[in-house]
């Protein structure tokens, strides 16, 4: 077997520890069917690093993070820590992550799983059979961008400022990663910015039309103002293959993707870094919910989309392929059994918690392994 893979699980706050808790149960399940072992330690991030370190993500987690082969994150945030200065909220925990292992291209596919089709709010003939998936650049943008900040005017009446800027190699650079995951899918990548009213908007259409014309000229390439595409997503989202857009228009789109499927809670993503000599990239997993404080403590929260999160690490830093594939069928299975939490619940289904889709799933997986 091949040495120890390193994951480093930082549970964060709200439903993030239940929803890790129970995707920790389906690495140990590889372990124990000696499939595959992992090692895995534990970090605190967010509010749990604010309240037991006094900042949302200590030096220290930090390096290890970085040491790790891939992180694995709930999620941050919470009514508890809302008030606190912007520099201290736990938000920073995860931004930092996000910039300091260079995480620039987070993948956000969106499924439907045949099962779910009347889960979702739209119409089944619009959503049957989806699969989209967005690169969103994660790094930059206006995120990130300087000069940013609140100040008061000399009448007191005060002045928000946020930079939207993007230079030619952040944009290449995840172009780049959405023309490759085209060519391995169905061919079609839709670039998504503000050209029309945005200079950043404009050169990110420029470059990604360059990078097309020069080294992926059979990738089928098409520009669409975000706008319109939040619209198009909604009424008629099957013409979509990869979506490639920035760090603030990918967040709200994936969003509105999610609930195509049917639920927020059935969304994973993988955020990856470039790859290093040895082909080895820096990588984070989280699902795309948020901490959902409604509900946390509850266990009501659907454990799918962290679960997926971890087979998409499967597939991406430890190129386990079959076993992500196995992951990912088992998900359906425990879907096609009629497991649902509350929020996919549908009408004569029985509704399970937390753990309850945990303990499906690996059923499931003993059925298929
Ligand atoms: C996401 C989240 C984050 C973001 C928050 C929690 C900082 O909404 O990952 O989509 O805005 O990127
Ligand atoms: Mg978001």
């Amino acid at each position: 077997m091949a040495a120890n893979r390193k994951i480093l699980s930082l549970p964060g706050d709200g439903i993030g520890p239940e929803v890790v808790r129970q995707t920790l149960r389906v690495a140990e399940w590889f372990d124990r069917h000696r499939i595959a072992s992992f090692d895995v330690s534990e970090g605190l991030v967010g509010g749990a690093a604010i309240d037991a370190q006094g900042t949302p993500l200590a030096d220290q987690t930090m390096r290890r993070a970085l040491e790790a082969d891939a992180v694995l994150l709930g999620a941050v945030g919470g009514p508890k820590w809302d008030n606190l200065p912007f520099a201290q909220k736990p938000e920073r925990g995860l931004l930092r992550l996000r910039k300091e292992m260079d995480l620039f291209a987070n993948l956000r596919p969106a499924m439907v799983f045949a099962p779910l089709v009347g889960a979702s709010t739209l119409k089944p003939e619009v959503v049957t059979g989806l699969d989209l998936l967005i690169v969103r650049e994660l790094t930059g943008g206006v995120y990130f961008g300087e000069p940013r900040g609140i100040s008061t005017l000399p009448d007191g009446t005060r002045r928000g400022v946020n930079t939207q800027v993007y230079t030619t190699a952040e944009i290449v650079r995840v172009a780049r990663v959405g023309f490759e995951l085209a060519l391995k899918r169905h061919g079609k990548l839709c670039s998504v910015e503000k050209a029309n009213v945005m200079e950043s908007g404009q050169l990110w259409r420029e470059e990604v039309q360059k990078l097309h014309d020069s080294e992926y000229p059979t990738v089928e390439l098409s520009h669409m103002y975000a706008d319109n595409c939040a619209m198009q997503l909604v009424r008629n989202p099957k013409q979509f293959d990869v979506i490639v857009t920035d760090n603030l228009f990918g967040d709200i789109l994936s969003d509105c993707a999610a609930m195509l499927t049917g639920s927020l809670g059935m969304l994973p993503s993988a955020s990856l870094g470039a790859a290093d000599a040895s082909g080895r990239r820096k990588a984070l997993y989280e699902p795309v919910h948020g901490s959902a404080p409604d509900i946390a403590g509850k266990d009501a929260a659907n454990p799918l989309a962290c679960i997926l999160s971890f087979a998409m690490m499967l597939r991406y830093s430890f190129d386990l392929r079959d076993e992500a594939d196995l992951v990912d069928r088992a998900v359906q299975n425990a879907l096609g059994s009629g497991a649902r939490t509350g929020d996919i619940l549908q009408p004569g289904m029985q509704r399970i918690s937390t753990t309850g889709m945990g303990d499906t799933v690996l059923a499931a997986l003993e059925k298929l392994g």
